[in-house]
Parts: structure tokens; C-alpha cells; sequence
């Protein structure tokens, strides 16, 4: 598995007068979620675009499991490659089974092993098949619009996974919970994942790397870590923004700190606790503990039982070391 599955070996894109793509040369490994972002018309759709060949670069190559893409025809790469776009392009006539089950259809799959997987697939991003199987996308909210969009994607089980601004459309709480699903979804399917946005909090909360671009150029190629704490020029400073500190709370899972649960009563003393769930972010935590007057914080898993506390000295102490690191840079 040591050989990254995309490979941007000197990609170079030119339209006219223009390039959008700038010798772009990246890796992405296996199972990974690589983030492009950037400000407006600095390349991140055409990058992904090339990696299916909805746009064929002017020079260079991509490498899909060390192979040019170019070496199979378009429609076998792309069924090897989910593609899930803002806006979602669902078929309107089409009924959610129908718009999920596309492309297993073309594939020739018979129609019982179609019906489960698109059962599968509804179950596997949040809705309940029985209830939304037969609706058509004008019947659902925007965010389960994309959600099947999702499920779309995945129907075929291809290894790789393209999203651009999957959630740009979506109010900022739909947004959170769609993101939340991803992080859920990826620990079952296991993609590699190349995610556009503009949004740096959701680069931080999704990516093992992020590609920060501009004016068809690469910046800096980085874990999330990195970009906040070692950005490569001003540039980059500038685009992280100034609350770090916050950023990278939402870097440390409250597993990792947590102190293992306790048995007997349930909440110490007569207060109630604010509570987190275990998959949730140290800035999760902080969030919380500021609405309950900075007390403790339960950690909860997903039946509602105490896994475990954030101590407000705990947190406190984390909060301190990042400010101090903060300050050093
Ligand atoms: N088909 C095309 N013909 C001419 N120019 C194009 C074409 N597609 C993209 N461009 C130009 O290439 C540049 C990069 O476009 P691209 O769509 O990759 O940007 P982007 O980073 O995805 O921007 P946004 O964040 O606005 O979606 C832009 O200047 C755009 O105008
Ligand atoms: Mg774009």
C-alpha cells in the first residue's frame, strides 16, 4: 500500500490566455481525505475535474494506482470514481432508489442486489430507505438531497471518491451535522477522498491534507496541523486567519484526553453536566463546558452512557499550551 493511489505528476492546465492549472505535482495516499481549497478560480475544480477526465490536462499526468489515467477509456476510470458536485445533479423524474441505483444499473447488476444496496447506501448516509426510497428529490430538504448525492456516489463502491463543495449550498447546521457523516462514513468505507472547499474549518475537520492553492499554483501541501502552525508564506497566515487557537482545538479528538468514567451516580453533586459525544473535537468540549459555567464535561457514547469526563483543569491546561504556542509563533 506504499504507492499513493493519485499521483500529479507536473499537471499543467491552460485555457486561451488562461492557466488554471499551474505544474501541479501532489500525492495522495490510500484511504486518505485530501482537501483543496483556495480563493475563487485558483484551480481546485479543474484539478479534481482532470482526475476523472471531465478535463483533460494541456500537460503532464495523473497517476490512478500507478497507471496514467489516460490509459482506460473515460467510462471505465470514472466508474472507479464517485463524483459528487454542489447543487447535487440528482435526476428530477427520477425517484431517490433510481437516482442512487444509476450507476449499478448501468453496470448490469441485477435488480435485487440494486434494491439492497441502495438500501445499504440510504441506511449508510442517514435516511431511512423506507421512508425515502420511493420520494423524488424535490420531496427532500437540501441536505438529504445530498445526502443522496452521497449515496450516489458510493453505489458502485468505486475507491475513490471526488467532492466539490458538496455542502457549499447547505445552511451552516445542516452543514456541521453533513460533515459530522462524512468523518462517520469514511470510518466505515474507508475512501480516498479529494474534497473542494472554501471553507478552511471544514478543510480542518476533514483533511489528512490539505492543498492550499492559488492562481492555479500549489502553496503548501500539509496535515492540518501544519498549515496552522507552520504556514508556508503570508499568503497561507493570512487564509488560516487569526483564532489558531480555536482551530486547533477542533484538531484533538476528546478521546484523546478524556478521563475514563466513573461508576456510581451518574452527574457529581446536584448539577447537571453538558455533554459531548465521543466522536466529538476538544473546541466541541470547549463550546460546551463555556455553556455550564466551565464545570466538567461528560463524554458520552452513542447510547447516551458516561464513557469518560474532560476535567475543566484538563482543558485548561490544553487551552494554555496552545495559547502559549500561539504566542511563540
Ligand atoms: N472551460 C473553461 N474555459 C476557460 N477558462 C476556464 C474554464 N474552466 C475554468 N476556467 C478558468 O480557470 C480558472 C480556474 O477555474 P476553476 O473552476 O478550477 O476554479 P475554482 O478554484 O474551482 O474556483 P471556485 O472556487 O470559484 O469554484 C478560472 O480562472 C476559470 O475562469
Ligand atoms: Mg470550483
Amino acid at each position: 500500500m506504499s504507492q499513493p493511489i493519485i499521483v500529479f505528476d507536473g499537471v499543467t492546465k491552460t485555457y486561451a490566455a488562461k492557466t488554471a492549472v499551474d505544474n501541479l505535482n501532489l500525492e495522495i495516499n490510500h484511504g486518505q481525505t485530501c482537501v483543496f481549497i483556495g480563493p475563487s478560480g485558483c484551480g481546485k475544480t479543474t484539478s479534481l475535474r482532470m482526475i476523472n477526465r471531465l478535463v483533460e490536462p494541456t500537460s503532464g499526468r495523473i497517476l490512478i494506482d500507478g497507471k496514467p489515467n489516460d490509459s482506460a477509456r473515460p467510462e471505465e476510470l470514472r466508474r472507479q470514481i464517485g463524483y459528487v458536485i454542489q447543487g447535487v445533479g440528482l435526476f428530477d423524474h427520477l425517484t431517490v432508489a433510481q437516482n442512487v441505483g444509476i450507476v449499478p444499473r448501468l453496470l448490469g447488476w441485477p435488480k435485487q442486489r440494486i434494491d439492497e444496496r441502495v438500501d445499504e447506501l440510504l441506511t449508510l448516509v442517514g435516511l431511512d430507505p423506507a421512508v425515502n426510497r420511493n420520494k423524488f428529490p424535490r420531496q427532500l430538504s437540501g441536505g438529504e438531497q445530498q445526502r443522496v448525492g452521497v449515496a450516489r456516489a458510493l453505489a458502485a463502491d468505486p475507491p475513490i471518491l471526488l467532492m466539490d463543495e458538496p455542502f457549499g449550498a447547505l445552511d451552516p447546521i445542516t452543514r456541521e451535522r453533513l460533515q459530522d457523516e462524512l468523518i462517520r462514513i469514511q470510518q466505515v468505507v474507508k475512501k480516498t477522498i479529494v474534497f473542494v472547499t472554501h471553507d478552511i474549518h471544514e478543510a480542518i475537520k476533514l483533511a489528512d491534507r490539505i492543498a492550499i492553492m492559488r492562481n492555479g499554483r500549489l502553496v503548501q501541501y500539509d496535515t492540518p496541523e501544519a498549515i496552522l502552525w507552520r504556514p508556508a508564506d503570508e499568503f497561507v497566515q493570512e487564509f488560516v486567519g487569526t483564532d489558531r487557537v480555536l482551530k486547533a482545538l477542533g484538531l484533538i479528538p476528546v478521546w484523546s484526553v478524556m478521563e475514563p468514567g466513573e461508576p456510581g451516580p451518574k452527574w457529581p453533586g446536584d448539577w447537571t453536566a453538558s455533554t459531548v459525544p465521543v466522536a466529538a473535537t476538544l473546541r466541541d468540549a470547549l463550546s460546551a463546558a463555556i455553556a455550564n459555567g466551565m464545570r466538567d464535561t461528560a463524554v458520552v457514547d452513542e447510547r447516551g452512557a458516561v464513557a469518560g469526563w474532560i476535567r475543566r483543569e484538563r482543558l485548561l491546561t490544553v487551552l494554555e499550551d496552545l495559547q502559549s504556542r500561539e504566542v511563540a509563533s
